[in-house]
């Protein structure tokens, strides 16, 4: 088989920049490890900046987000039982949409359907080959037969746990993490939501996160033990532990009832440099990771395959090489400062095991100028909408 663009990953960043392509005649076949259920099964955050939104418009992929998204203007800060609201639209005549990623990704499993796409289920043992030559081509596995697939050039959009970005050799690679030491205990529940907006929460307990999905669907988190496991908590804990980080004028109206999936996810801050290898290009979660608290990870993907997208048919359309040779530096340059949002604001946030009480006053500080200061909640309100492409 030949195809222009290889694109390994059928995940949110693989599926839109193969749509995105496609809609312009390059060619592309994306390979995914696990099957579209499994994929659709995933749990992940749904806060798309507008950069995003623009994407899957420009996909053609946006209507039933149009339809059923959320728009938010701002979100609740709390500290205590002391709370604000940053006001995004009046700070940034920008707001955010409220759109779950399981729903972005089964719009771009459609469009790929209805426009005929190639998407290869179950592709077991990929393995990207030459690709510092000029003539690249990727292997994979499917039902115990081995394929080939010759392209131009292969997109890496498989993950943190991926081949791609072990496919570039660590005499070329550097690598940046920094580890947190806690989780993110999160659950759904067929619940209204607690507020319209969503609930960010500093307490002397921990971190909370009040988030939904729909006007059914609630998505909450509590910062929990590394050590701990989903099993280790029962609904009625999680419940009675949520209301004693939230404000209590939310936690008496808290709608609980019991939990349709519980996990916890370990927070991590990764970067790998550079994006580009020869004919490979890293995307999303494939080069860099950020931890959940400012809704960054599917919006970063979002820049990168924007970067991407455009250098690549500069290079199809007009012979212009110029996009795909300053790809890494464009992708990284909005990566890092998203980074560094994402690690500031749980910093802001969280409970460190290693606080002292001076610690504790500094972060205090800190939101109460979050609070009192016009410009401190402009810089916030600016990087969550999203900084520009
Ligand atoms: N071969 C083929 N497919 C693979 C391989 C492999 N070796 N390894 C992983 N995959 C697939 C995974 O099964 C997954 O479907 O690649 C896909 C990667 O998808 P994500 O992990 O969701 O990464 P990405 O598409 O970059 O998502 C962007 O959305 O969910 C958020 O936080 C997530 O920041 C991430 C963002
Ligand atoms: C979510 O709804 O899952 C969510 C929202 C905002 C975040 C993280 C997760 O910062």
């Amino acid at each position: 088989m030949r195809t222009q663009v290889a694109i390994i990953g059928g995940g949110p960043s693989g599926l839109l920049l193969s749509q995105l392509l496609h809609r312009k005649g390059i060619d592309t076949v994306v390979l995914e490890r696990k099957t579209r259920d499994y994929v659709l099964g995933r749990i992940r955050a749904g806060i798309l900046e507008t950069g995003f939104v623009n994407l899957m418009r420009e996909a053609g992929v946006a209507d039933r987000m149009d339809k059923e998204c959320f728009v938010h203007d701002g979100t609740v800060i709390s500290h205590g039982d002391t709370q604000f609201t940053i006001d995004f639209k009046d700070l940034t005549d920008t707001s955010v949409v409220v759109y779950g990623q399981t729903e972005v990704t089964r719009d771009l499993y459609d469009a790929r359907e209805a426009m005929d796409g190639t998407v290869i289920f179950n592709a077991e043992n990929v393995q990207i080959h030459g690709a510092d030559s000029d003539t690249p081509h990727v292997t994979y596995t499917t039902d115990g037969v081995e394929h080939r697939i010759d392209c131009d050039f292969v997109a890496g959009c498989d993950g943190f746990h991926g081949v791609s970005r072990q496919t570039i050799p660590l005499t070329v690679r550097r690598e940046y993490e920094k580890l947190y030491p806690f989780g993110w205990l999160g659950i759904l529940s067929e619940t209204p939501p607690v507020h319209e907006e969503l609930i960010y929460s500093c307490s002397s307990r921990g971190f909370a996160l009040c988030s939904m999905r729909n006007e059914n669907l609630s998505r909450y988190y509590i910062q929990c033990s590394l050590s701990d496991s989903p099993e280790d908590w029962s609904d009625d804990a999680f419940w009675q532990e949520l209301k004693r980080r939230i404000p209590s004028e939310y936690a008496d109206k808290l709608v609980t009832g019991p939990s349709i999936e519980k996990s916890i996810a370990p927070l991590r801050s990764f970067v790998t440099e550079p994006m580009r290898w020869g004919r490979l290009f890293l995307c999303g979660d494939a080069a860099h990771i950020v931890p959940p608290t400012g809704a960054k990870g599917l919006n970063t993907a979002a820049s990168d395959i924007h970067y991407l997208y455009n250098g690549l048919i500069l290079h199809y359309l007009d012979g212009d090489d110029t996009g795909i040779d300053t790809y890494s530096e464009k992708a990284l340059a909005r990566i890092w400062k998203a980074e560094r949002f994402s690690w500031w604001m749980t910093n802001l946030l969280h409970r460190f095991p290693d606080q002292s009480e001076f610690d504790l006053k500094m972060q205090a500080a800190d939101i109460a100028f979050l609070r009192d200061n016009r410009a401190a909640q402009t810089v916030l309100a600016q990087n969550y909408v999203g900084l520009p492409y």
